[in-house]
């Protein structure tokens, strides 16, 4: 297994009269915490949105696990083993901690709609196993107190926390994680 995990050539990005991303080039190994730092406008959401496919770069590649990411639609990134968080923290409020961390697992299960709303045995096993996964993620991340919690009433601090574990949970490869500069 290569020691590469993801590799950004000669970014570049232009919307209209603004170069938003300018010949960008880095690459993240395997294990390694990598952050890009920038005063406002400097680019590194829309670095974050490349990666994700939000957006699709004016000119260079991005390579994920020897993958073009660019050949792949959106909806294929987190499936691919990329998970995000965003600035604004993006959860259902009205939903539980242990609910918004299982909603995180979904793209891990190849039931179908007929087999869920039947409810079968495959659909039951895979029910199982994102309750022992969400399970241990809450106990590593000490959210015990806060599982059965609504999420709009927790304090931004925790919210945060289940935000990072959300996309998490399914045991993402990489996770591209965007944080305000602490006040
Ligand atoms: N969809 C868009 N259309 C037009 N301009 C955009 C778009 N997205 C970003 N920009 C511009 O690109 C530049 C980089 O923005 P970006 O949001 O990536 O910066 P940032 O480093 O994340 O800033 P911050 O620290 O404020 O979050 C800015 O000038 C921004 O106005
Ligand atoms: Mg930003």
């Amino acid at each position: 297994m290569s020691e590469l995990l993801l590799s950004a050539k000669n970014l570049s990005v232009r919307f209209g009269g603004v170069l938003a991303v300018n010949n960008v080039s880095f690459d993240v190994k395997r294990g390694e915490v990598f952050t890009l730092i920038g005063p406002n406008g400097a680019g590194k959401t829309t670095v974050f949105n490349l990666i994700s496919r939000i957006y699709t770069p004016s000119t260079g590649s991005i390579e994920f696990e020897g993958q073009q990411l660019t050949a792949q639609p959106a909806h294929r990134i987190a499936s691919l083993g990329i998970a995000r968080t965003f600035q604004n923290i993006e959860l259902f409020e009205q939903a539980t901690v242990l609910h918004n961390l299982l909603i995180g697992r979904h793209t891990h299960r190849s039931t179908g709609l007929w087999r869920e709303m039947l409810f079968t045995g495959k659909v039951r096993a895979a029910e199982i196993q994102a309750r022992e996964k969400v399970e241990q993620v809450i106990d590593f991340l000490d959210l015990q107190h806060h599982r059965d919690s609504l999420v709009a009433g927790l304090p931004y601090g925790v919210r945060k926390v289940v935000e990072l574990d959300a996309p998490c949970a399914p045991n993402p490869s990489c996770c591209c994680w965007t944080s305000p500069r602490p006040a």
